[in-house]
């Protein structure tokens, strides 16, 4: 179909769909335009995958107003999807990250609903599902990711029902009883159910699904498949007769738990000058016999206050001082424009500066403090300094930061106190795992790992460096896509040859 000025847009045989490109417009002081790599774990994950097979990602640029045609970046073709400064405040500060971000991480703040801000969902999902079945060709394979674009696959599939399509939750699905919250709750889950696949990160992500499903639409689920009643016209190649005789298109609903590019972390952390940037950070700090460190997005969802309170309670109790541990907290910058972001903010920060007005000394900090995103480097220097990651998440989809950490420590040495509460957990059995709500139990914890004998941690460690080794993001994009593939047999996409760039900054 032309674009607007009459061009016949090019097409590609896979397509992913996201609310990021890979890459940020920036202009420089100059006014020099020009495109950078953008922070997040999913650009880490899809970036092997799109260039082993060439193919396109639509996306928003990550500002306002910008309106700018298909181009070539790093061997991906990027298709920029525009978004009014309207709509940026509606459906991406509003819905997406002030409605479904915290209902879907347990109501850890309380969901805003405003029919405005849904309404521009529809509409920006509809502009986001029109642009990939235009640069999409006949047959090809479309890969969406994430909850703010939950409507993709519906409106995708009405406009191309020629495509296989699949969707990644990368949050958490939350419970019946929180999802049902939602007044556009059978929208979403029509929205969703419009993909061959849907995949979530652990297996309670995908019964919560499921239960959705059933309860509130009232189909068929016999896991991890969920039977959409079909009209009668639709294709028979995707189709299947239910037991009840009747047509329906079976979804498949499960767990694909993420992961990252474990080898190349593992890389970077045996060049000597990471390691002796992470000799100097230490040093940095004053050399004290513990270095803790913990490395989120500023969120909500990440548990910064439970951590620092568990840390300043053992400061203030004597069980620690600050020349036996200080606490490395990297905070990425996030949503800065969300109200709860800008309160959680001026919370960590009065935590931050009370605990080390209360403990520092001229030599000792109680807290190093820092409100940045890091190149990769510098993040796996830190990793290498930290004797224990502290991962406490209320909820969190997967936690990344925790494989990271695994993937870096090739000495088999390092603590990883890792919150039940995050998807990581289900894997990593051999962390230190904790309920961050209980803060006499973390401060426990976090002794316990302090006094833990070496020998102790190397098992721990390397129990834990299989699973990450062994389960990297190649894997999981190649059993994701390889379910997609099963839908239609004959629509194969190749898994990734080339390794991930190294100049990612943040927290995923
Ligand atoms: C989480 C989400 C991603 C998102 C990232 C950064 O990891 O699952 O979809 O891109 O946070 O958040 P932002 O709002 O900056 O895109």
């Amino acid at each position: 179909m032309p674009d607007r000025d009459g061009h016949t847009p090019e097409k590609y045989g896979f397509v992913v769909v996201s609310n990021r490109l890979p890459v940020d417009h920036t202009v420089d002081e100059n006014g020099e335009v020009s495109w950078q790599h953008s922070p997040g774990g999913l650009v880490t994950a899809l970036e092997p995958v799109m260039r082993a097979n060439d193919g396109a990602w639509v996306g928003w640029a990550g500002q306002p107003d910008l309106d700018v045609e298909p181009f070539e970046n790093d061997g991906i073709t990027v298709v920029p999807v525009p978004l009014s400064a309207e709509e940026v405040q509606r459906y991406y500060e509003g819905f997406s990250n002030d409605t479904l971000w915290p209902l879907y991480h347990d109501v850890i703040s309380p969901p805003t609903f405003h029919r405005v801000w849904w309404e521009a969902y529809v509409k920006v999902n509809r502009r986001f599902a029109e642009r990939a079945a235009e640069v999409s060709e006949e047959g090809g394979v479309v890969w969406v990711q994430d909850y703010q674009l939950q409507l993709v696959p519906q409106l995708l599939r009405e406009i191309r029902p020629d495509l296989t399509i699949g969707f990644f939750n990368h949050i958490p699905f939350p419970p019946l009883g929180i999802f049902s919250q939602l007044p556009w709750r059978e929208r979403i889950l029509e929205g969703l159910l419009g993909a061959d696949v849907i995949g979530f990160q652990r297996g309670d992500d995908a019964s919560n699904f499921s239960r959705a499903v059933r309860h509130l639409l009232g189909y068929t689920t016999t896991r991890p498949y969920i039977e959409v009643p079909l009209d009668d016209e639709v294709a028979p190649e995707t189709a299947a007769v239910s037991k009840r005789g009747k047509w329906v298109r079976r979804v498949l609903a499960k767990q694909f738990p993420i992961s990252i590019d474990s080898a190349d972390w593992e890389v970077l952390a045996r060049k000597p000058e990471v390691q002796a940037r992470a000799k100097e950070i230490r040093e940095g700090l004053g050399n004290p016999k513990t270095v803790i460190l913990g490395v989120d997005r500023l969120d909500y969802t990440k548990g910064i206050r439970h951590r620092m309170k568990a840390f300043g309670e053992l400061l203030a109790d004597g069980r620690l001082s600050v020349e036996d541990a200080t606490l490395v907290q990297v905070a990425s910058p996030s949503r800065e424009r969300v109200e709860a972001y800008m309160a959680l903010r001026d919370e960590i920060e009065l935590t931050v500066g009370r605990i080390n007005g209360d403990y520092a000394t001229m030599s000792h900090t109680a807290i190093s403090y820092h409100h940045h995103g890091y190149p990769r480097e510098e993040m796996v220097a830190l990793y290498l300094a930290a004797d224990i990651m502290l991962v406490t998440a209320l909820r969190d989809g997967m936690n990344l930061v925790a494989k990271e950490y695994v993937a870096v420590r090739h000495d088999n040495d390092g603590i990883l106190i890792l919150s039940e509460f995050a998807g990581a957990a289900d894997e990593l059995r051999s962390a230190l795992l904790v309920n961050p709500h209980d803060i006499g139990g973390l401060k426990n914890t976090i002794v316990r790992a302090i006094e833990m004998p070496k020998r102790d941690r190397v098992t721990r460690m390397r129990a834990l460096r299989r699973r990450v080794l062994d389960n990297d993001v190649a894997k999981w994009s190649a059993l994701f896509l390889d379910a997609l593939a099963d839908v239609r047999p004959g629509h194969r996409i190749a898994a990734p040859t080339k390794p991930a760039d190294d100049s990612e900054e943040g927290a995923a």
